[in-house]
């Protein structure tokens, strides 16, 4: 058992990365092989509802997950030595010259990457999924409005696709860091 209080927290910051990811990529996991599938099975208008409630509170626990992930991986390299508040910032082996710093470069990229999907699901598509029919909507407003719906949903599914095949990149190339790195 460590003696080391710094070892302490730094086996509490990987702990936190991994049950962060585990809820991630667990989440988005269930929403592609489980939920998916199963709305298929029921009455559009039941699966549109349920749809949108499970987006709703799936998107709380990726955002959650998000932020802490990048949290816990920074203070990690900063505990590692590699990353400080004061310039250049970063201490060899975080540099682009170096596997290590290749590869966790590109997982900050790609955390970008799903932080903007993210962005796009929660502002932009997952409004388009809720509305009322207000009374004296015209027939053509609804039928626009339900292919909205629908097209909102599509992308919906897409970037999460994405997003899980990203995951098990960036996962990927985590494992890879105690090794040196994979880039
Ligand atoms: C979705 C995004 C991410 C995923 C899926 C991911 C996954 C992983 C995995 C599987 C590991 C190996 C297990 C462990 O030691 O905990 C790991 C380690 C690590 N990750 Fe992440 N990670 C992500 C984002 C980040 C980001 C953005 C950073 C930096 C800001 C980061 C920094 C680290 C560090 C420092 C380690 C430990 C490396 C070592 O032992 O030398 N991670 N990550």
């Amino acid at each position: 058992m460590p003696d080391d209080p710094q070892i302490w927290i730094q086996i509490l910051l990987g702990y936190i990365h991994d049950l962060s990811i585990a809820v991630y990529l667990g989440g988005a996991v269930a929403m592609e092989f489980v939920l998916g599938p199963a709305q298929t099975s029921i009455p559009p208008a039941q699966a549109q509802v349920m749809g949108q409630k499970t987006s709703d509170r799936f998107l709380w626990l990726a955002w959650g997950s998000l932020i802490l992930i990048l949290i816990t991986g920074a203070l990690r390299l900063e505990r590692l030595d590699m990353l400080n508040v004061t310039w250049p910032f970063f201490e060899s082996p975080l540099s682009l010259s170096e596997s290590y710093g290749r590869t966790v470069g590109t997982m900050f990229v790609l955390w970008c990457v799903l932080a903007i999907n993210g962005a796009l699901v929660t502002f932009r598509f997952r409004p388009r999924l809720a509305g009322k029919i207000a009374p004296g909507t015209s027939a053509a407003q609804v039928t626009s409005n339900q292919a909205g719906r629908i097209a909102a949903a599509t992308w919906i599914q897409r970037l999460t696709r994405a997003d899980l095949a990203i995951t098990v990149v960036v996962a990927l190339l985590g494992a890879s860091l105690k090794w040196g790195g994979l880039l």
